[in-house]
């Protein structure tokens, strides 16, 4: 395969990711999903980080964006190797449920929301969103590695960016 090929089939898939992912922060709401229920273990079962209206907002702008691009580029299906707006749909929905389940198991393990396991916290989006995909289309190996790669590069850039813009305290 070659290289533009690659990069184009990785930009497809981050497309819905990063859009469901993203904007799931920028309109976090109030009321989180596990409505403040506790699992056995006395603990949050997720935490307020995860709400109904950030949850509804990725989705719904993952869903546009994938809808856009399946519109604008109608080649996005051949290249994917699958209806592309199929595809991008359960990329967002594995998205969630990979964030879901990162945040479930951050709880288990007693750290509070926002405290950050390295790798997981930043990757659980692009994992899950993979693993739901994969029931249409079955990226090559070393896609997934790239696109862990670059967003991992992603956070370190964008929360620099974000600290000197005063957006954030810290600047990881
Ligand atoms: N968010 C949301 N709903 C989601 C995902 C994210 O409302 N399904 C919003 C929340 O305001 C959350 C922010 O986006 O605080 C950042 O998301 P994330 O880093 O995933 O959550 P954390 O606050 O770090 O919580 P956790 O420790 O559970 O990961
Ligand atoms: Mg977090």
């Amino acid at each position: 395969m070659d290289f533009a090929l690659f990069v184009l089939r990785a930009s497809l898939t981050a497309i819905p990711l990063y859009v469901c992912n993203g904007l799931a922060l920028v309109f976090g709401g109030k009321t989180p999903v596990d409505l403040g229920k506790k699992f056995f273990d006395a603990k949050p079962l997720l935490g307020p980080g995860k709400t109904f209206r950030g949850t509804a907002s990725g989705i719904f702008f993952a869903l546009i964006a994938a809808a856009l691009v399946w519109i604008a580029f109608p080649q996005s299906s051949g290249i994917i190797g699958a209806n592309y707006f199929l595809y991008g749909t359960l990329l967002a929905l594995g998205a969630i449920a990979g964030d879901f389940a990162g945040s479930f198991l951050k709880r288990r393990l007693g750290l509070e929301r926002g405290r950050s396991i390295f790798l997981l916290d930043q990757l659980d989006f692009v994992l899950g969103g993979y693993a739901l995909a994969f029931a249409v289309a079955s990226p090559a190996l070393l896609e997934v590695v790239f696109l862990c790669a670059f967003t991992m590069l992603a956070h370190v850039i964008g929360n620099r960016i974000a600290f000197i813009a005063k957006i954030k305290k810290v600047p990881w």
